[in-house]
């Protein structure tokens, strides 16, 4: 039998008894057909001539790829004009936008890194495309939105997920109920399932942290990897293994379906800020590893439950497997 479409899956979804509602149903798709394009450009590499940097920074200070913006653009194109969304987020843009007056507006904010993993792009490494979706808050419509409007916590998410450039290009999506994967069938250009409800696997020894970061850790994280290292030898009397592909995409995804532990702690450089964001790739993944059965925290509380002060927020990051996040507390 033909694994079913992303839009068969949706529509099923829109006819359950807690319905799917259209307009979200719509802006799925529409970030999915945004995704295809992206891989579509990710795959020319240097023939499409889109690999390489801009030369300038984006918000956080980090040197932007041509497929940053790229990519950035696309997705706020694809958007735009189909009336499902309030306003847009992106770890690229400075600031929040707006839907211009000339389109109707929806009840929808869509957030998102359009390519996470950049630095990978150019040496062909798995990169990927991160989302986040959220209600305007109530009585907001007919007035103009503010940043304000998108510090909602991750428990809010009423979608979440990320579409992964690798050997396959894969869409991982939760609509708050389970986790789905979907992969592009490219001659067809069209996203079948192959997976899911996903329930990641527990009891992996596999660990993926920026080791060269290790003085910067707080003492609890140190400790949890050294015994880890020590692995047969020492307490645990069971060997670990490490993977880091710097990519928090294909990170999370290895930890989706094969199981591990990811560790991006808020550390010790300017006074114990963060890497990640909370916004734009904690919050969503915290939602589909939780979705997958596994668990998500920053060192202390847990990542969906956090408030946000600001959109561009960082965030330490421990996710996946339910035990070894248990032990991993700062
Ligand atoms: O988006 C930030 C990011 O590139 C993640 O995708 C990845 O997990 C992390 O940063 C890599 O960090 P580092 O450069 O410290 O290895
Ligand atoms: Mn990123």
């Amino acid at each position: 039998m033909q694994a079913i479409s992303l839009s068969r899956f949706l529509i099923e979804q829109q006819r359950l008894k807690e319905a799917l509602p259209a307009e979200l149903r719509l802006l799925i798709e529409t970030v999915a057909r945004a995704c295809k394009t992206i891989s579509h450009a990710i795959s020319k590499g240097a023939l499409g001539e889109v690999l390489g940097s801009l030369g300038s920074e984006n918000v956080q200070g980090e040197v932007q790829k041509k497929l940053d913006v790229i990519a950035n653009e696309l997705l706020l194109d694809a958007n735009e004009w189909g009336g499902h969304l309030a306003a847009m987020a992106s770890e690229e843009m400075e600031t929040i936008h707006r839907i211009p007056n000339r389109y109707p507006k929806g009840e929808y904010l869509l957030l998102f890194d359009p390519i996470d993993g950049s630095s990978n792009i150019d040496v062909a490494l798995s990169v990927g495309t991160i989302f986040s979706v959220l209600k305007a808050p109530e009585g907001s419509a007919g007035r103009e939105l503010t940043e304000q409007d998108f510090l909602q916590p991750g428990n809010r998410q009423v979608a979440a997920g990320y579409a992964i450039y690798g050997p396959q290009t894969l869409l991982i999506l939760t609509i708050g109920a389970g986790v789905y994967e979907f992969t592009l069938d490219r001659e067809v250009g069209s996203w079948r399932m192959t997976d899911g409800p996903l329930q990641m696997p527990q009891g992996n020894r596999e660990f993926a942290i920026n080791m060269a970061r290790r003085r910067q850790w707080p003492p609890a994280i140190a400790n949890y990897i050294e015994e880890r290292i020590l692995g047969a030898e020492g307490p645990l009397r069971k060997d670990y293994n490490m993977r880091w592909t710097a990519s928090m995409v294909a990170d999370v995804h290895r930890i989706l379906k094969r199981g591990g532990i990811f560790l991006y702690p808020a550390d010790a450089r300017s006074g114990g800020s963060a890497r990640l964001r909370l916004m734009y790739e904690a919050n969503p993944m915290a939602l589909l590893i939780e979705q997958a059965g596994g668990a998500a925290h920053d060192g202390e509380q847990r990542i969906l439950d956090i408030i946000p002060a600001t959109l561009h927020q960082r965030v330490g990051v421990i996710l996946g497997d339910q035990r070894e996040t248990d032990f991993a507390r700062t």
